[in-house]
């Protein structure tokens, strides 16, 4: 392959060097076409826009591959645990055992968030969304911790700032879910491990003893791994661009907080279990809401369907629908939206429409029904996603900061008024 791209424009030839990844995937370098060209690239949704070069997640979208640092999604998902991954996303490499323990330690250390922290909880309606509610918590640590502030921090300040963002966010979460349905909060057990501790200051109530089922426990911390990085997705170039005017980490997070939220993105799993239940109380008739998400009339669309970069199928997707069936299974729970998810999937996947617009179950399809068969309110959901997806939250803020990356500022084609004067309107 020629080492240069050629564009051509207004009948002069401009040369530009080709980039090679490590998977051989090729990029345009076109750092300084406005400057040779006084041109742009106009690419909305930045479909073809590489916004940087990372190290951390590779995906191939045709293939179904995903894989953290170089180990497979399917592998890190069967034999690893969240915080072994997390350290992976981090710091580059798996943690050995020493490291390891360290890590957990140091995590378990910092689970406790300032009881201040309980004051601006109580200041949110229990109407509040749970994810407004932890972004916001999130983003108070620049408060409690303002020395996470200065962007010229050291390594060291830089990992304790991870790690309080770890062992405070499980906290963050199950305080929301507290305040959502009005109940007290319960404070970390550090005897417990990352997702037993989650589950103790969710589930507990006063004056009962709570025992952590571990088939509970051991789904939470797969499906956490199976979202815990996805390359430069929505939420993940907000924290990268927010991160790339030195703001802080807990401020850069807490917008990736936000931009996960929509139903386009993490915000669709809570959307497929609504759906799925609308389906259910309508009668289950499968193949009239197929026609709707097919009718461009109908703003109805197939959640949990179809995916940006993956066009063949989603990994995470096949993982969590064999997960569903396992936890179901074994917490002995009959869901009749499983069935329905399960025939929706079987007529989409012949249905010509779906078919021809590569259109197949994406990673939030199958995960609410586990996480309703684990006892997660709906509402909560998109609380999971944001726990899982933290460690890749970091990991890409800390590239971000560690490649000395410029400021993130697209540009754009101008499409409004060309200069008029100014009338002045009698404003007596
Ligand atoms: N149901 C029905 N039709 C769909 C769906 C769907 N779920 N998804 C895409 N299409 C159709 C579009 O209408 C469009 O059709 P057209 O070519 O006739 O106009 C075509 O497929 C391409 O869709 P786009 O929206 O252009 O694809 P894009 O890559 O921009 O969007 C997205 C991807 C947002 C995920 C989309 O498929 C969607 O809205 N899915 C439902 C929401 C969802 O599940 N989001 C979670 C994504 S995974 C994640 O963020 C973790």
């Amino acid at each position: 392959m020629s080492e240069k791209a050629q564009l051509i424009i207004g009948g002069k030839t401009y040369e530009f060097p080709l980039v090679t990844g490590s998977e051989h995937e090729v990029a345009i370098d076109i750092n300084d076409l406005l400057e040779k060209t006084g041109a742009i690239t106009l690419d909305h949704g930045f479909k073809n826009t590489g916004s940087t070069k990372s190290a951390i997640t590779f995906l191939d979208g045709d293939k179904g591959i995903l894989r953290y640092r170089g180990y497979s999604i399917e592998e890190l998902a069967e034999k690893s645990t969240f915080l072994e991954v997390s350290y992976l996303l981090i710091f580059g490499e798996l943690p050995n055992k020493a490291e390891l323990f360290k890590f957990t330690d140091e995590i378990k250390k910092h689970t406790l968030v300032h009881e201040d922290i309980k004051k601006i909880l109580d200041g949110f309606p229990s109407t509040a969304h749970p994810m407004g509610v932890m972004a916001s918590l999130f983003c108070s640590q620049t408060a409690f911790y303002p020395e996470s502030l200065d962007p010229n921090r050291s390594a060291e300040g830089v990992r304790l700032s991870i790690v309080r963002s770890l062992a405070k966010m499980p906290t963050f979460a199950a305080w929301a879910y507290k305040n959502a349905v009005g109940h007290p909060v319960n404070y970390p057990d550090n005897s417990l491990d990352y997702c037993g501790r989650f589950l103790k200051m969710m589930f507990a109530l006063p004056a009962e003893d709570y025992h952590v089922d571990p088939v509970i426990a051991d789904a939470l911390d797969k499906l956490l791994i199976l979202h815990a990085d996805h390359e430069q997705n929505c939420s993940t170039s907000t924290v990268r661009m927010v991160g790339s005017s030195k703001a802080s980490i807990y401020s850069s997070i807490s917008a990736g907080i936000n931009a996960l939220w929509g139903p386009l993105h993490g915000g669709a799993n809570q959307e497929v279990i609504i759906m799925l239940e609308s389906i259910r109380k309508d009668g289950g008739d499968v193949d009239k809401w197929i026609n709707k998400a097919k009718d461009k009339n109908d703003p109805f669309r197939l959640m949990g369907f179809g995916h940006r970069v993956y066009k063949n199928f989603d990994p995470r997707a096949k993982i969590i629908k064999k997960a569903a069936d396992d936890v179901l299974g074994k917490l002995g729970i009959n869901d009749p939206v499983l069935e329905i998810a399960q025939r929706l999937e079987e007529v989409a996947l012949k249905d010509s429409y779906f078919v021809e617009r590569k259109l197949y179950p994406n990673v939030d399809f199958y995960s609410g029904i586990i996480y309703r068969a684990l006892g997660i309110p709906v509402e909560l959901f998109t609380v999971m996603f944001a726990m899982g997806r933290l460690p890749g939250w970091i990991a890409q803020w800390k590239e971000m900061r560690e490649n000395k990356e410029p400021i993130g500022r697209p540009r754009q084609v101008y499409t409004g008024a060309t200069p008029r004067p100014y009338v002045a309107i009698d404003k007596r």
